[in-house]
């Protein structure tokens, strides 16, 4: 009779215990689930954008998708490891009608101004030319509807280093 006591008991604080760490559990992972929605609402303004460019002389994007009427935020990432002088990326975007390789081997002798050139009318936007491990921020005012060209100016990088820019 004894015995069957002390199992009875010793089966109930098993169950308590286990049900106490489910419980544990369970609170974890709804603060866990709280947290990530936070992470998604920010992510979910289409004009806060992040783009990544690396060692490879390539950006992550090759679209980018806007709202007009509103702030664009643009954060240039350079995921890679290598020097601004040998592997340097900037994000610029282009006015309508700017050719990108005009542009381009304009840009290209314009070392001294982060490779934009001096007193330029051909774009809306740029951020300063940044090499691995660093990033550079630029914010604007969308530009009205349509689709724009956006490149990196650095010498012989647009021709991998382009992509749309649409604001609808
Ligand atoms: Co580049």
């Amino acid at each position: 009779m004894n015995v069957f006591k002390l199992i009875v008991l010793s089966c109930l604080v098993v169950f308590a215990s286990s049900c106490g760490d489910k419980k544990a559990k369970k609170s974890e992972g709804f603060s866990y689930e709280k947290k990530s929605e936070v992470a998604k609402e920010v992510k979910s303004n289409p004009n806060d954008v992040v783009i990544t460019s690396n060692d490879m002389m390539q950006f992550n994007k090759k679209e980018i998708k806007v709202k007009a009427g509103q702030k664009v935020k643009v954060t240039l990432k350079h995921i890679g490891k290598m020097d601004k002088n040998v592997m340097g990326h900037n994000f610029v975007l282009l006015k309508q009608g700017v050719d990108i390789m005009a542009f381009g081997n304009k840009a290209a002798t314009e070392k001294d101004n982060g490779y934009i050139p001096t007193g330029t009318e051909d774009v809306i936007a740029y951020t300063k030319t940044i090499g691995g491990g660093e990033t550079a921020v630029v914010e604007f005012d969308a530009p009205e509807k349509g689709t724009y060209d956006f490149l990196c100016s650095f010498p012989g990088h647009y021709a991998l280093m382009k992509g749309k820019f649409i604001v609808e």
